[in-house]
């Protein structure tokens, strides 16, 4: 990444203002995956050995303003624990009680500021706001990738006032992500899923210049069958996409890419754990039943095509994995990706959580942070949080 990173300034007994991505779940007070607590902790501890005063911001969920189930008490906490050091929480995200906050910061201590989404300018990207957040500190670090797609105010609006520059993980992100796809060792094949194919256009088109293979999967692959003439009975559907599905098959054709979509299906009339379950061909899709998982003779394909991969890609699940009987396409899936040898890349907060139902976390190359900002960056859009940053030349 040709931005400049944090061994770049001298951050020894200065304020520094990092944006985090502690957007995080949390059940009953409790964190239940600290995945991107930990993947921030280098740029942390970083900053901590070098004696800066370190100053946490990052939002959690979409609340409508101050709600306090989204008060990031519960990530202070986590991170105290994972620390080893007690980490200070404001209540607020900014104003007196927080500038009072950091003026008693000494070298080496930890603030975690409040969910940033509790103030409306963080999303309007409010000038003012990035202002205020930006006169608590001397310089500003990005390391959450996963926000970078966001223009808001802690992460394109603060770079504007101090100096800014990239934090380990944003940078380990970003290098492996384009250099991944750069040069992929072939043959290189993309595995998506989830359930919408709107939330991954760009990405495809992006992909069909890229990749050897398309394996498709999850909710979106109806939109893909109808598209083909198919019945789907109840299964997901996007009406208004089975145009650029149907365009998306020729367009793989015509560039001699392999686009596989499910020959057959696990189906159910609802998503429930005692549902009747069947596995059916995709041509004989019941009224009134819905595909919930892609059935065992396209398992056996996939996995297949997994296994001749040199570098894959995945984003989104084959079905809906949190219930048993629509699971075994995501799992297995995934256990062909840990056991095919290549270069993998999982994105997406739900291929992650199948990673780690099936605990394979440990068995891919690559496990981003992101699941919206890698696919931004895959597409080759430009991410606000990486160009607001300092060039490697400035002075
Ligand atoms: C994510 O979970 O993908 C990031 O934290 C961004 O969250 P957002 O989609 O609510 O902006």
């Amino acid at each position: 990444m040709d931005k400049k990173n944090v061994r770049d300034v001298d951050v020894s007994g200065k304020r520094v203002l990092v944006r985090v991505d502690f957007n995080v779940p949390i059940n009953n007070g409790v964190v239940t995956d600290d995945s991107r607590i930990r993947a921030a902790l280098p740029t942390i501890e970083y900053l901590i050995n070098q004696g800066a005063k370190v100053i946490l911001m990052s939002h959690l969920g979409r609340p409508k303003g101050p709600e306090d189930k989204y008060r990031l008490d519960p990530v202070a906490q986590e991170l105290t624990d994972l620390l080893g050091k007690e980490v200070e929480k404001a209540d607020e995200v900014v104003g007196p009680k927080v500038k009072e906050a950091v003026d008693k910061m000494k070298p080496g201590d930890v603030l975690l500021l409040e969910n940033l989404r509790f103030n409306e300018g963080e999303k309007k990207n409010d000038p003012e706001f990035a202002k205020e957040l930006a006169s608590l500190a001397d310089i500003y670090v990005d390391d959450a990738f996963g926000a970078s797609h966001r223009a808001h105010a802690s992460v394109a609006g603060v770079a504007r006032y101090i100096p800014a520059v990239a934090g380990f993980l944003l940078e380990k992100e970003v290098d492996t992500l384009t250099s991944t796809l750069e040069n992929p060792k072939r043959p290189f094949i993309a595995i998506l899923g989830g359930s919408k194919v709107s939330d991954k256009i760009g990405v495809i088109d992006k992909l069909l210049d890229i990749v050897d293979a398309l394996l498709i999967g999850g909710g979106m692959c109806f939109t893909f069958l109808k598209a083909q003439g198919y019945s789907i009975g109840k299964s997901l559907l996007e009406e208004d996409k089975i145009d650029y599905c149907r365009e998306t098959i020729k367009k793989a054709e015509g560039k001699d890419i392999s686009l596989y979509l499910p020959a057959d299906v696990v189906i159910a009339q609802e998503i429930s754990p005692d549902a009747e379950a069947r596995v059916v061909l995709v041509d004989s899709i019941p009224d009134g039943w819905m595909g919930l998982d892609i059935g065992p003779d396209t398992i056996a394909v996939y996995r297949g095509v997994i296994n001749s991969a040199r570098t894959i890609f995945w984003n989104g699940p084959m079905g809906v994995f949190e219930i048993d009987q629509f699971s075994r396409g995501t799992e297995e899936v995934a256990l062909a990706v840990a056991q095919s040898g290549a270069t993998s890349i999982v994105g997406g907060g739900d291929s992650i959580a199948a990673l780690k139902k099936f605990q394979l976390e440990d068995r891919v190359s690559f496990i981003s942070t992101g699941g919206g900002a890698s696919l931004e960056l895959i597409e080759g859009k430009k991410l606000p949080g990486v160009e607001a940053l300092l060039d490697k030349k400035d002075p």
